[in-house]
């Protein structure tokens, strides 16, 4: 939906227990001090960045916000993966703290998924939980990481083990801060993007097999908030239906761990949904030619399709390094190109899964 005739800016809606926009165009950083007061009470804002994306972005989002009369307030936590801690997290908590940011004020997330997922995790437990805005400056915060009200930071034990779902009041995505990301980077958001067909839309998996996403970004990063959304609207606290968006993710988050971080999420994403269609082929929960279609999307944009670890050393990253005496873990296959079910494995059935992926 655009927000009027001459206006490029697109806006989604979510309807989550909470119903807010994203907003998505080009140039929306210098229009944080008019969008953000619709959609928060807040006067003070404590903008959390990571230092990486601090001198690029934050100089214009706060410019924008005192414009319009916010007072602004910036904390830069290291950028990466590996400080997705709960270290990092305190910091961000303490710095809250001495800035005497109250339960009137607001978090405004910048950056990429880890520093809105521990800023959101920040808004979600100060003071029993404050506002909060994302601004998302990576092609995958954009088009998934910033929607849906997740927010954590990493355990030693493995991903995303402490967080909240906390929904924020607003997602303002500028689509223009693409263009300093590494190619690398952006090719991360390509992963998450291709998610999205591969478990929800064939007419879009086959759109951007056929075109470039850089050329259609707008459009893009729009669609894939749409998926999002609707998913989110249905079952917002993953205990059904929302699970299909961890198509990949099983073994995925196993290969992030494995390299110590090293292999972004994006990409551990990409190997990891090719692993998942060839074990599901193998084991017939995937329909055929489903692995044929993730490998070749993957190639098409770049995306590593190979594992660099053993099956043994995959299934002891999935499950912790004790071994279970129980429990279960709902894998996510496709069924076919554009349709994503869950199975539900015990621990044996996901050892014959991860060995049939490799
Ligand atoms: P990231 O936040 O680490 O950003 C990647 C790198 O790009 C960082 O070095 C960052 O400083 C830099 N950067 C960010 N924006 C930039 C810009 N515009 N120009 C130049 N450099 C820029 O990684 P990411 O890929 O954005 O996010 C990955 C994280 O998101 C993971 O922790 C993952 O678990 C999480 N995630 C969360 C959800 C969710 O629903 N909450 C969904 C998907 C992924
Ligand atoms: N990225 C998975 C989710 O938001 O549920």
């Amino acid at each position: 939906m655009k927000e009027n005739g001459s206006d490029p800016m697109e806006t989604v809606m979510v309807n989550a227990s909470a119903v807010y926009p994203v907003y998505i165009g080009g140039g929306l950083l210098d229009r944080c001090g008019e969008l953000l007061p619709r959609h928060t009470a807040a006067r003070r804002c404590a903008v959390i960045t990571d230092d990486t994306v601090c001198p690029l972005y934050a100089p214009r989002l706060c410019r924008s916000l005192e414009a319009a009369g916010l007072e602004a307030v910036l904390y830069a936590v290291p950028a990466g993966e590996q400080h997705k801690t709960l270290s990092t997290y305190g910091s961000i908590l303490n710095f809250l703290a001495e800035s005497r940011i109250t339960r009137s004020d607001c978090v405004v997330a910048l950056g990429g998924g880890v520093a809105g997922d521990m800023a959101g995790f920040a808004a979600a437990t100060y003071q029993r939980g404050i506002d909060f805005v994302q601004v998302p400056t990576t092609f995958l915060a954009a088009s998934d990481a910033s929607v849906g009200g997740k927010t954590a930071v990493d355990l030693p034990a493995g991903k995303n083990l402490a967080g909240a779902f906390w929904q924020p009041k607003a997602v303002l995505c500028d689509t223009d801060t693409f263009s300093t990301l590494p190619e690398d980077a952006f090719r991360d958001g390509t992963a998450e993007t291709l998610k999205h067909g591969l478990i929800a839309d064939k007419d879009f998996f086959h759109f951007l097999i056929e075109t470039d996403m850089r050329e259609n970004i707008d459009k893009v990063v729009r669609r894939n908030v749409e998926i999002k959304a609707a998913v989110v609207a249905e079952d917002e606290r993953e205990q059904g239906r929302r699970k299909i968006l961890n198509f990949g993710h099983t073994l995925g988050h196993a290969i992030e761990k494995c390299s110590g971080y090293r292999v972004s999420h994006g990409h551990a994403v990409a190997t990891g949904m090719v692993l998942a269609a060839r074990a599901a082929e193998a084991l017939g929960y995937g329909g055929k030619g489903t692995l044929a279609a993730v490998l070749a999307a993957c190639e098409r944009y770049g995306l590593p399709t190979a594992c660099p670890y053993s099956a043994g050393e995959l299934y002891a990253a999935a499950t912790g390094d004790k071994k279970r005496s129980g429990g279960h873990i709902d894998v996510v296959v496709l069924r076919e190109v554009g349709r994503a079910e869950t199975v539900r494995l015990d621990m044996e059935g996901l050892r014959a899964f991860t060995e049939a992926a490799l």
